[in-house]
């Protein structure tokens, strides 16, 4: 059996990640103060988006899925910058003319510095849903013609949790321990998915047949022992991590597809330590990191044995189906995977990876998940978060021979399985 008949084929980026010279995002001063490795010209798909267009096609790809940057369309509060608009509309265009539908998502964590000198509580306030709605319409007005698929918010989630309570992104507060307060009580949750209506709303007033969705991250979970405190543990995690935001944003009726961006799985136990949010040790690899393996253990979190990636991320291939099924009933909307590959450097690693995977989501779509598409992680090598050692790209890109993009044998792969419509 092979994958649908329309089925979408293509890869994902996001603006910060490729573009470079986005000098207005908060995440600039953010790498001086961090002493993160500095973003700066990323891989020049602001001036070399063509080029990526002609790898899409090299791949025989029907879909692309990036972003803008809401930093270069409005540099200041008061001026949006129309050229920048219209180039991302050529963008649009041009993807669309050569056959690759082109996925719009508007808020994929780089966000403009004036934000937070406006609002230095960033989304604890409402300004920056009000903010962050003007700067959709426009968008959503300049590239209407040509894209009908939308995705007001990447991760929201894994955002939030970065910015509000890890201090790991811009605007940086540190509020983990009172995390249920500061996001459900404190309003965080609710200034976003006030966002994602309205843009539900404009997009749909606006373009006949749109599609408009939210891609969330979501985890393949295990309990980390049997029985019930583990199992109730992984619950509350499932809920606020993946559930929680969907279900409201469902049953407001302003999701016509979920996005789906799977990477590992983790095991969750309960917490002995009072102050663990929700009262969970959710073992992720970042967690780890911080602890280290002795404190891990200390926590009663548990860590699997399975290769791992370059991010120290597990490789857990039938995760993928186990989650699209999961997702698929309990929302009864289509699922299109947004995200989902691996950081190698030694780029042997991609074609495996991209095997096990969709022959992992092939079984779930044969046991009736409504899957329509897979966009793999990434298009090109990009700036992952503090770094460019994480290489996610089907293409390489060597950033000191003028950004060429060169194919790796997981494209030679992928390209297979697109021409196919089956995994070989
Ligand atoms: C996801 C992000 C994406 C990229 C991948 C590796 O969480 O959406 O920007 O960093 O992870």
């Amino acid at each position: 059996m092979g994958f649908p008949d329309g089925f979408l084929w293509g890869a994902s980026t996001s603006s910060y990640q490729v573009e470079g010279g986005n000098d207005n995002s908060a995440f600039v001063d953010w790498e001086r103060r961090r002493r993160w490795q500095p973003c700066g010209t990323a891989a020049d798909s602001w001036n070399r988006w063509r080029e990526d267009l002609a790898c899409l096609k090299e791949l025989g790809a029907n879909t692309y899925r990036f972003s803008v940057e809401w930093s270069r369309v409005q540099p200041t509060p008061m001026e949006f910058d129309e050229s920048a608009l219209e180039r991302y509309a050529e963008m649009a265009r041009a993807f669309k003319e050569a056959g690759i539908r082109p996925i719009i998502c508007l808020h994929h964590f780089s966000e403009p510095a004036w934000l937070f000198e406006r609002w230095p509580r960033g989304w604890m306030e409402s300004g920056p849903a009000d903010a962050f709605i003007q700067f959709a319409d426009r968008v959503i007005r300049a590239c209407r013609n040509d894209v009908s698929d939308w995705i007001s918010f990447n991760e929201p989630m894994v955002w939030l949790l970065n910015a509000y309570a890890l201090g790991h992104f811009p605007p940086g507060f540190h509020k983990i321990v009172t995390l249920e307060r500061t996001f459900v009580q404190g309003g965080l949750i609710e200034h976003v998915l006030r966002a994602h209506r309205e843009v539900h709303r404009m997009v749909h007033a606006d373009i006949k047949g749109a599609r408009v969705g939210i891609a969330q991250n979501v985890v393949d979970l295990e309990p980390a022992r049997q029985g019930a405190a583990d199992l109730e543990a992984l619950g509350r995690w499932d809920h606020f991590m993946h559930r929680h935001m969907l279900d409201l944003a469902n049953s407001a009726q302003t999701l016509d597809f979920i996005g789906l961006n799977y990477y590992t799985r983790i095991y969750v136990a309960k917490a002995w330590i009072p102050f663990f949010p929700l009262g969970v040790v959710p073992a992720y690899a970042e967690l780890k990191q911080i602890v280290g393996e002795l404190g891990m253990k200390l926590l009663g979190g548990r860590v699997g044995n399975r290769v791992r990636t370059d991010m120290d991320w597990e490789i857990v291939p039938e995760g993928l189906g186990r989650v699209a099924l999961s997702l698929s009933k309990r929302y009864q909307l289509p699922i299109l995977v947004t995200e989902n590959g691996l950081a190698d450097t030694s780029g042997n690693g991609r074609e495996a990876f991209l095997k096990s995977h969709l022959s992992s989501l092939q079984s779930a779509i044969d046991d009736g998940a409504h899957v329509t598409g897979y966009l793999h992680w990434s298009l090109l090598d990009n700036f992952e978060w503090g770094s460019y050692r994480p290489r996610f790209g089907l293409y390489r890109v060597d950033r000191t021979n003028g950004f060429k993009r060169t194919k790796s044998s997981g494209a030679d792969y992928f390209k297979k399985v697109i021409k196919n419509g089956a995994v070989p």
